[in-house]
């Protein structure tokens, strides 16, 4: 049973990552409640028997909406147009609505440059010209800046420093990307060019190469394969970055804080509770089974081994607590700007973005629920304990990610 849930959450975690969460903490529940005191039998049975009940009927639900959901998507793909999953318009959607809608942001200055050392990985300025974007674009490019029309999915300094180590690994291989985006009259974004770089090594200069969408078959297939790579790049974003960064292994040191630092009793430890529940579980049986040395991830991921290295590597140049936030983050991408009369307190800058649209109606809604809580046991400000008095803020420091021996625990 033990070999069975961890293989089935495993591959359950990597393919949607929510089921995976829902499952797990199925079985948990049922572990847990298994192994509670039989004196409590009763209250147990009946606990476990509602709490199942939710479970079942979540799984179900969720199951439920996503075949359906692949049903519609798989009919309309195979009735409408069957090759939508690499047109243009689909390559551009799914930046906004896609796996991985957290990368794109808007280009507020130009020409683009490499911040990375020349002397390591050759000269920063990028190959996309400011003819090329405008002969793309059919429009000036101050024009198209300052009505905030130009947008970049940007995996070039992120990744530059781990093509070389990467492709000494035996079958893959990696770029630094750059892809620009432009939108258009009707709302829609659509890519107008994509950088591929390798640095300079001690025996070979620099290489770098602009696709753009062209119309002869070479160029056309050479266009669709530079797309390629910026979905491995931008899928490996999401996962190694988005999920798990943000999503487990940052929230681990507030989890271990409020722990340590909080009695049981403590209405801030009380509201976190459920939010923390399982988390570190969950991060466990990853570093066990995903993350690893030698795991899925390493396996799958075209970084492969320093899957976990570029995930801290990204960790230290990305992460600020101050920029997490749904709101802090749509700001610092240019996808948003403060605005008062606007609804949630933000304008966007692509109206019809689904990850902002909706994210931002859970986000105030939490917000409010969070503020009514705790002002309700804080209402003033002068009641929370600062670090120097002990607070759990006292315990938080950074943290890296270790690449671990195979499949060991940290
Ligand atoms: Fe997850």
């Amino acid at each position: 049973m033990t070999i069975t849930a961890k293989t089935l959450n495993s591959a359950l975690d990597a393919v949607f990552p929510f089921v995976g969460t829902v499952f797990i903490n199925t079985m948990l529940m049922v572990l847990n409640l298994l192994g509670k005191d039989t004196a409590s039998n009763k209250s147990t049975s009946s606990q476990f028997s509602e709490e199942l009940d939710f479970s079942q009927s979540a799984l179900t639900k969720l199951m439920k909406s996503i075949a359906d959901g692949c049903g519609r998507a798989g009919h309309d793909l195979r009735t409408k147009d069957k090759l939508t999953w690499c047109r243009d318009e689909e390559f551009a959607r799914r930046t906004l609505a896609g796996l991985n809608p957290f990368g794109i942001q808007l280009l507020k200055e130009l020409p683009l440059a490499s911040k990375l050392d020349p002397e390591l990985y050759g000269p920063p300025e990028s190959a996309i010209t400011e003819e090329l974007i405008e002969r793309e674009i059919k429009m000036s490019i101050k024009e198209a800046v300052e009505e905030k029309r130009l947008f970049i999915l940007d995996y070039h300094d992120l990744l530059l420093p781990y093509v070389h180590k990467v492709r000494e690994l035996e079958g893959t291989t990696l770029y630094g990307s750059r892809t620009l985006f432009f939108l258009m009259e009707d709302a829609t974004l659509k890519p107008v060019a994509i950088e591929l770089t390798r640095p300079a090594s001690p025996t070979k200069p620099q290489w770098k190469r602009v696709f753009t969408r062209s119309w002869d078959a070479t160029g056309a297939w050479l266009w669709t394969l530079a797309k390629a790579h910026v979905c491995a790049h931008d899928s490996g974003y999401h996962q190694l970055i988005a999920h798990w960064l943000r999503g487990h292994c940052c929230t681990e040191p507030y989890i271990i804080a409020a722990n340590r630092q909080l009695s049981v009793m403590h209405p801030i430890h009380q509201l976190l509770r459920l939010h923390f529940r399982y988390t570190l579980e969950i991060n466990a049986i990853a570093r066990k089974n995903l993350i690893c040395a030698g795991g899925l991830i390493e396996s799958c991921f075209s970084p492969g081994k320093y899957s976990m290295e570029l995930s801290s590597f990204a960790y230290d140049q990305l992460w600020r607590f101050d920029m997490e936030a749904l709101p802090a983050d749509l700001i610092r991408r240019g996808m948003a700007v403060e605005d008062p009369a606007a609804e949630h307190g933000l304008r966007l800058t692509i109206e019809d973005y689904p990850f902002a649209n909706d994210g931002l109606l859970i986000w105030s809604a939490i917000k409010q629920w969070v503020q009514d809580y705790v002002s309700h046991y804080h209402p003033d400000p002068a009641h929370v304990l600062d670090a120097k008095d002990g607070g759990p803020r006292s315990e938080l420091r950074p943290t890296r990610t270790r690449r671990t021996s195979q499949c060991g625990p940290h």
